[in-house]
């Protein structure tokens, strides 16, 4: 159970006095059952607004959801059986955590022991078998939210909705948190989706990937082909560490294939034969396009492009280089400590089956090859 279906969903918030804000336009998204999906995007972008319509605390302002291809959107909460962890905890303060936890249990009429049982089971898995006899106010923060992930994944729902679920609370605990909470979820098969601003957690926790901007969903798809096959340059600049290098170069025709130029400080040719028929036609429309390359994939000490390194610093396990080349910043990361210092000149390489091509209305036409 949990297959998750959104069509065409919209939201605009309208308050007296105030432009309307449309949080999320036309989301089109599958979810399959049994998958984990991570919700990353910038601040402000739809993901609270998204999570809060599929459980139903927020309607939606058009569109519809299924689940398991029972329509729900007009369904109140309680009733499209969704589990979800909320940013702002919400937990009853009269209630101690125990009790907290268990009252999502209510509807499920479980026996007094198994109740118990589930509790200390999902307790013991998120840390906080120490607090079950405390207030919420008496807790902290990060335990306060250790507790709402607690009673959302207690529960027997069809879908789970984590919303920041580990946000508050130290990178080591949080660490081993995924690990457990990645087993429990692939264990029982459940499905999930949960928000997060932190690419690391969202690639070791998720099956897919969903990117969102403005509202907008830009990709929704594996690390490895966010990476590999971003779809625009906003996912292109967005996903990787660190960001992909982007250039705007003048296109024009060359030898059968393209030559992509910078003024006459760096120049690329890239074949025609590598790049598909549909791209080809799109390039010989314009006369600008944006080249990506990822800082891992520039060659530092071979290579015709000329730069003078402004910075140069070794991680421990890989050196990052930038330089500058006719007024543009370039990163180079390589597994090598690098001699350059600051102010030398040395070579890039940017090979032409690296480079990604983005068009003016940023969507990429022709991606780097897959080496
Ligand atoms: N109840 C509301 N009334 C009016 N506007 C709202 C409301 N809730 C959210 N918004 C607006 O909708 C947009 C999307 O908000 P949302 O909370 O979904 O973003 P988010 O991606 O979860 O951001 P964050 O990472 O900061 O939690 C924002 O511009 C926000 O200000
Ligand atoms: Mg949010």
């Amino acid at each position: 159970m949990g297959m998750l279906e959104l069509q065409n969903v919209d939201k605009v918030y309208r308050s007296r006095g105030k432009p309307p804000v449309h949080a999320v336009r036309a989301l089109d998204m599958t979810v399959k059952q049994g998958e984990i999906v991570a919700l990353l995007g910038s601040s402000g972008c739809g993901k609270t607004s998204t999570l809060r319509m599929i459980a139903g605390f927020e309607d939606v302002t058009s569109g519809s959801i299924a689940l398991d291809k029972r329509r729900i959107e007009a369904l109140p909460p309680a009733r499209r059986k969704v589990a979800m962890a909320f940013e702002g905890y919400s937990l009853y303060p009269p209630l101690t955590v125990r009790e907290n936890i268990a009252f999502a249990l209510k509807a499920q009429q479980l026996s007094r022991g198994e109740v118990t049982r589930r509790v200390d089971a999902i307790a013991r898995l998120v840390e906080i078998e120490d607090i079950l006899d405390a207030y919420p106010r008496a807790i902290s923060g990060g335990q306060q939210q250790r507790v709402s992930l607690a009673r959302a994944l207690v529960r027997d729902a069809d879908l789970y909705l984590l919303d920041e679920p580990m946000g508050q609370l130290e990178p080591q605990l949080r660490a081993v948190l995924r690990g457990r909470i990645k087993g429990l979820l692939a264990e029982r098969g459940m499905t999930a989706i949960f928000v997060t601003h932190d690419q690391t957690e969202a690639s070791a926790l998720a099956d897919r990937i969903a990117v969102m901007e403005d509202g907008i969903l830009q990709q929704f798809a594996s690390e490895k082909e966010l990476k590999s096959r971003p779809a625009n340059l906003f996912v292109a600049s967005f996903i990787g560490e660190p960001p992909m290098n982007l250039l705007e170069t003048e296109l024009a025709r060359a030898d059968g294939g393209y030559r992509l130029s910078i003024g006459s400080d760096m120049a690329f040719h890239i074949p025609g034969g590598a790049i598909d028929a549909v791209a080809r036609t799109m390039l010989d429309e314009m006369r600008h396009v944006r080249v990506g390359i990822r800082p891992q994939k520039v060659a530092v000490g071979t290579g015709d492009v000329r730069v003078r390194v402004v910075s140069n610093q070794w991680l421990g396990d890989q050196s990052h280089v930038a330089g500058e080349c006719a007024g543009r910043l370039l990163i180079a990361v390589t597994p090598s400590k690098v001699a350059a210092r600051p102010g030398d000149t040395i070579s890039f390489g940017l090979a032409p089956r690296h480079l990604h091509i983005f068009g003016a209305d940023g969507n990429c036409i022709r991606h780097a090859e897959v080496s």
